[in-house]
């Protein structure tokens, strides 16, 4: 039977540059999708799928993540003086919904880096990776798919999309062979192709179950692509020696990291909203687009 997995690291000391100047002073993981900051989206997913324990590699000038996460009893006192006990309820839940071990990136040296910071956390166990610009909206959160394909294969899974080719350089690219319904069996992989070097247009997006073996494998990686240690170049190692699997997901995929992906979900999410996703659309209908 595969080794549970509990544990999930989020990666959140990156500089966020492709959303300047809104990025300048505050965390990118903090911008609002309607009423929720990103980071919160990515943790819900993780804790519905059944993580029990969240590491997040953090950095300078994301302290407002740190905050998020912890008891603001000022502003529960105020809540409950006023007797709006539903945003009480709801500010509590965040507080509450499970136990946070934050491990600080001193220099945003790359994605690789930050996992190898939890070296001591995640310790000899498989654990999830996931990334906060990548918002995926699905009926099955899409880490619960990922863990049940590992829990047949019980290797390192990775989620992947088809991209457009002109899309590629932006993505972790794999050179894979389809083994079932949704599942690829991954020969090789490359950080930000061009177009014409990329194997396929099977992007990884951010969301990987991965064997604790790839910690060993990130010690001994240099740095790669924008001069900085890449989880792509240690999992490349890894294929050689163990079984990694690509799985496509179900459900759409926002890149809200970028500002037009981000806007992208902001209007369906805000379609989908039970309190005023109506009168929402009704508005839209008014624009003379
Ligand atoms: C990271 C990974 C890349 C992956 C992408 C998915 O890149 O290095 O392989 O395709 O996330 O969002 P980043 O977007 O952090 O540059």
């Amino acid at each position: 039977m595969a080794t549970p997995v509990t544990k999930a690291v989020f990666p959140v000391a990156g500089l966020g540059t492709r959303f300047l100047p809104a990025t300048k002073a505050s965390p990118k993981e903090m911008l609002p999708l309607v009423d929720k900051p990103l980071i919160q989206y990515v943790i819900e997913e993780a804790i519905s799928s059944g993580i029990e324990e969240v590491i997040i590699v953090t950095g300078r000038g994301k302290r407002a993540i740190e905050d998020h996460f912890d008891i603001s009893y000022e502003l529960e006192d105020l809540l409950r003086q006023k007797g709006k006990r539903k945003l009480l309820a709801e500010v509590q839940k965040i507080s509450n919904m499970m136990n946070i071990c934050y491990v600080r990136q001193k220099e945003p040296n790359g994605l690789g880096h930050a996992i190898l910071c939890t070296k001591n956390l995640v310790k000899n166990e498989p654990f999830a990776v996931l990334l906060g610009d990548d918002i995926i909206d699905s009926d099955v959160p899409a880490l619960k798919q990922m863990l049940d394909i590992y829990n047949t294969y019980s290797a390192s899974i990775i989620a992947v999309q088809e991209v457009d080719r002109s899309q590629v350089s932006n993505y972790g690219i794999i050179e894979a062979t389809p083994i079932g319904d949704r599942v690829y069996k991954i020969s090789d992989m490359v950080e930000k192709p061009g177009m014409e070097e990329a194997p396929s247009n099977l992007a990884i997006i951010g969301r990987y179950i991965l064997t604790p073996g790839i910690i060993d494998l990130l010690e001994k990686t240099n740095p790669g692509s924008g001069k900085e240690i890449q989880l792509t170049d240690a999992l490349k190692k890894l294929v050689k020696v163990s079984p990694v699997y690509g799985y496509k997901f179900k459900g759409t995929r926002y890149d809200a990291g970028d500002k037009l992906g981000f806007l992208k979900a902001t209007v369906e999410f805000a379609l989908k909203n039970k309190e005023f996703g109506k009168k929402f659309r009704e508005y839209l209908k008014t624009l003379k687009l």
